[in-house]
């Protein structure tokens, strides 16, 4: 397994360039089964869970070509691919394929709308938190679904095609909402989704649905209204720029100090991100090129805060804020309010020198003055990149083991951070 080696004390200066967000493309992927026709995709990231659903959805029988280089394209610029369900070999997502990234479990949808049925693995808990899919089968249920769960899979058929229903979630859910947004949009007759989730990654995935020939309405709000249509089109699509990967670098570059352009970042989806570093001392300037983040020797202050759905702060930046509130001057609240178990880099963290109470979903982080370099290991995707921002600062050496987490969400993030003068070396593992 690769380890990271990171050597700390280093500022960070220049320009990061930020790809496609990953919790974007997946949706975006997961579209094409809803068409027979061609969907091209771009600025797709080049991470581990795209290669991972890429398998899922090659198993449904959808053929997919990357695009080779085009002349003056770098190898910063993500990926074209386009994606051809022509027709469906298989309508099972088998539990070796879901169980090693859960958002294929969002399959069940778009399968039920193309064709009538579905067989899903459920997906299983992982490291954060229990993560059930009820509000998933409830949104299937009410287009007109019959839902079984038998050995593992829920299986799940409309053979008389879904019908349009007014959904109204008790809770915000990403899943649920991408998951009723792609069944509805081939349902016969109308669906109102209400309290939807409205991350930009919905919007994102919406707005192309649209340019395949949906109609729906209500895009960036918590109600969406879909007036289903008989079948979609092929089309081509964008991905937006990552701000969980955009959020994760302006936190590596608030705990370095020093002065980095976060290039193509869409600073109207970091809103509260922005506020968070400005409030933490730490500058932050919208340029047409992207957000340039800026510290040059001050201390930072604590920030106490808690994770919310979007507009709020985002529950993928609670680590990350956590190990950059370790030095602050003063002592920060955080309280996770949607995962149950996303504290797993605290104990981590911990190891590096960091002083941080739990109480319940509540973690009291005491700033010190220093962090040391230690070994640590990488629990999940988003924990791990909060020991990379700690050991950016930290005196001496950190070893960060088990970074296949980090592959998972973060591309190439050892040359983003080198580029920049961070002294960071990947160290190929047996
Ligand atoms: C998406 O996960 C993201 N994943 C997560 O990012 C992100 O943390 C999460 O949304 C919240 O923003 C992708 O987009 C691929 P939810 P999802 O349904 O859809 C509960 C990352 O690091 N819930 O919004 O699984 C659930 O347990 C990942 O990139 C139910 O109770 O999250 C949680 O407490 C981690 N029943 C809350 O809702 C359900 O049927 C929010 O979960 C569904 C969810």
């Amino acid at each position: 397994m690769d380890r990271i080696r990171i050597r700390g004390g280093n500022r960070l200066n220049g320009t990061i360039p930020i790809s496609g967000a990953k919790n974007a493309a997946l949706p975006l992927m997961i579209v094409s089964l809803l068409t027979p026709e061609t969907l091209t995709l771009s600025n797709v990231p080049r991470l581990a869970d795209v290669r991972q659903l890429q398998r899922i959805l090659q198993n449904h029988g959808v053929d997919i070509m990357v695009a080779g280089k085009r002349p003056g394209q770098t190898a910063k610029q993500g990926d074209v691919k386009q994606l051809s369900a022509r027709t469906i070999a298989d309508t099972t997502a088998p539990y070796d394929l879901v169980s090693k990234m859960r958002a294929s479990f969002w399959v069940l949808g778009p399968l039920l709308a193309r064709c009538g049925e579905a067989k899903v693995s459920l997906p299983g808990g992982c490291a954060i938190g229990t993560r059930p899919v009820d509000m998933h089968l409830l949104a299937m249920e009410k287009l007109g679904a019959e839902i079984e769960i038998e050995n593992g899979y829920v299986i799940a058929k409309a053979k008389r095609g879904l019908k349009g229903a007014h959904i109204r979630f008790d809770k915000v859910s990403v899943g649920a909402t991408h998951a009723a947004l792609m069944a509805s949009v081939l349902a016969d007759g109308d669906t109102i989704i209400e309290n939807a989730a409205s991350e930009p990654e919905i919007g994102d995935v919406a707005e192309c649905l649209v340019k395949m020939g949906a109609r729906i309405e209500g895009i960036h709000t918590a109600t969406l209204k879909i007036r289903g249509v008989t079948s979609l089109h092929g089309a081509e699509h964008s991905v937006i720029p990552d701000r969980i990967e955009a959020g994760t670098y302006a936190m590596c570059a608030g705990m370095t100090g020093g002065d980095v352009l976060l290039k193509d970042a869409n600073a109207g989806h970091l809103g509260s991100v922005i506020t968070v570093m400005r409030r933490a001392g730490v500058a932050v300037d919208q340029t047409n090129e992207g957000i340039r983040i800026y510290r040059n020797g001050g201390a930072l202050e604590p920030v106490s805060l808690d994770t919310e759905p979007y507009p709020g702060f985002p529950t993928d930046c609670q680590a990350q804020l956590m190990a950059l509130m370790s030095m602050a001057d003063g002592t920060s609240m955080i309280r996770e309010t949607i995962f149950e178990n996303r504290f797993m880099h605290v104990q981590e963290l911990a190891r590096l020198g960091a002083d941080i109470h739990l109480h319940g979903d509540t973690a009291e982080v005491r700033g010190v003055k220093k962090l040391t370099g230690a070994p640590v290991m990488a629990t999940d995707l988003r924990a791990s990149v909060s020991l990379v921002i700690a050991a950016l600062a930290a005196e001496g050496e950190t070893m960060i083991n088990r970074v296949y987490h980090l592959d998972r969400g973060f591309e190439t993030l050892e040359e983003k951070l080198s580029a920049c003068g961070a002294d960071v070396t990947r160290i190929s593992g047996t």
